[in-house]
């Protein structure tokens, strides 16, 4: 189920103290009547074995995405080490160079992700909506917060109820879309599942963008066969993980983030709310938040709780994942009602 909606604010205060409740009595009226108008569920997708396939390849200077339909450049065939260097210099500072990675789209399918040969299928109709309703607050002007839209959070209140899985899905049928490109970013430093969940494989990441101000976010970024999503991984460990998110630093890049792609979808897999204090502090970041609810296990109160963290001028989205297809539940179109 995705609720796109901004609470209602107390005029006087400014504040919505109750504004979480319709929220979570939604989430929850729902797991009852699915026929909530602009109500989506998500149903468990069919899961499948393990293998990966990665072919990372050095592509196009300077850009991290490239025009519908190319193909990735095969290798020029080596130069004299001599001629090349004087040629480089010639040519003077170059562009920094984005990776380029295919996903196996058959394994991406086996675990239930979507692909862009998928046309049809209940999981592609629900991100659909959630999709819909994202981009409907993307690239609205900005209110009091400034926050840009098209920076989109996707959280939960704890662990493992579905962040990753919603991150890629609706990355991946975002960038399906004409008009759109996408950069999926693993913000989760202490869980990085975009990457294993993807097939791919990287040393370097967001953290190491946080860490040393020299290395430029398109070294690491990594494009993909889907032409419009491009991958910035969480990159190694660090223990000081949250410091640095909360870090000035991390707030330039964002920020440059929002300024070099502002007509991109921003999508952070994040850690859920109520783990660590690392998610919040991306929270004041963002315009929109996809907070993931798994249906039957999330307490109310616990996703009360998590939300109240989020500051009250953030757009915030439910998704209740996991829900069972009901008995007489049309499959397709319902989720269209509004
Ligand atoms: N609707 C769904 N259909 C099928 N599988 C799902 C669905 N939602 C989640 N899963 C699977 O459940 C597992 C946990 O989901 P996921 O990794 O997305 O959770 P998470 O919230 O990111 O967890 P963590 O907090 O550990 O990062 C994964 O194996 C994922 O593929
Ligand atoms: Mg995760």
């Amino acid at each position: 189920m995705i609720q796109v909606r901004m609470p209602e604010k107390n005029k006087k205060t400014g504040k919505s103290p109750n504004r979480t409740v319709p929220l979570i009595e939604r989430a929850a009226r729902s797991l009852g009547e699915p026929e909530i108008p602009g109500t989506t569920r998500v149903t468990p997708a069919r899961r499948g074995a393990k293998t990966a396939a990665v072919t990372p390849e050095i592509d196009r200077a300077g850009q991290d995405a490239p025009p519908p339909g190319a193909q990735p450049r095969s290798r020029a065939p080596a130069a004299p080490a001599v001629a090349a260097t004087v040629a480089a210099r010639a040519r003077g500072p170059q562009p920094r160079r984005s990776r380029y990675a295919e996903i196996d789209f058959a394994r991406l399918q086996k675990f239930g992700f979507l692909t862009p040969s998928l046309t049809r299928s209940r999981t592609m109709e629900e991100f659909r909506v959630i999709k819909r309703c994202v981009l409907q607050h993307a690239f609205q002007p900005r209110g009091e917060s400034g926050k840009p839209g098209n920076l989109v959070m996707v959280t939960s209140a704890v662990p493992g109820e579905g962040k990753t899985f919603t991150s890629i899905n609706l990355a991946i049928s975002t960038a399906l879309e004409r008009d759109y490109t996408v950069l999926l970013i693993d913000a989760d430093f202490s869980k990085p599942n975009i990457l294993p969940s993807l097939g791919l494989d990287a040393k370097k990441g967001l953290i190491d963008v946080l860490e040393d101000p020299s290395l430029d976010l398109s070294e690491v970024l990594i494009r993909t066969n889907i032409d419009k999503l491009t991958v910035l991984p969480a990159g190694g460990e660090h223990a000081l993980s949250t410091e640095l998110l909360a870090s000035q630093r991390m707030r330039d890049v964002v920020r440059d983030i929002a300024r070099r792609y502002p007509d991109r979808i921003i999508i952070f897999d994040s850690p859920p709310l109520l783990s660590t204090s690392e998610p919040c502090t991306l929270a004041m970041h963002v315009g929109q938040i996809v907070f993931v609810i798994q249906a039957d296990k999330t307490p109310q109160s616990i996703v009360r709780e998590a939300l109240d963290l989020i500051e009250p001028d953030t757009r915030v989205g439910l998704v209740l994942n996991r829900c069972q297809p009901q008995f007489g539940q049309p499959q397709f179109g319902y989720y269209y009602k509004r």
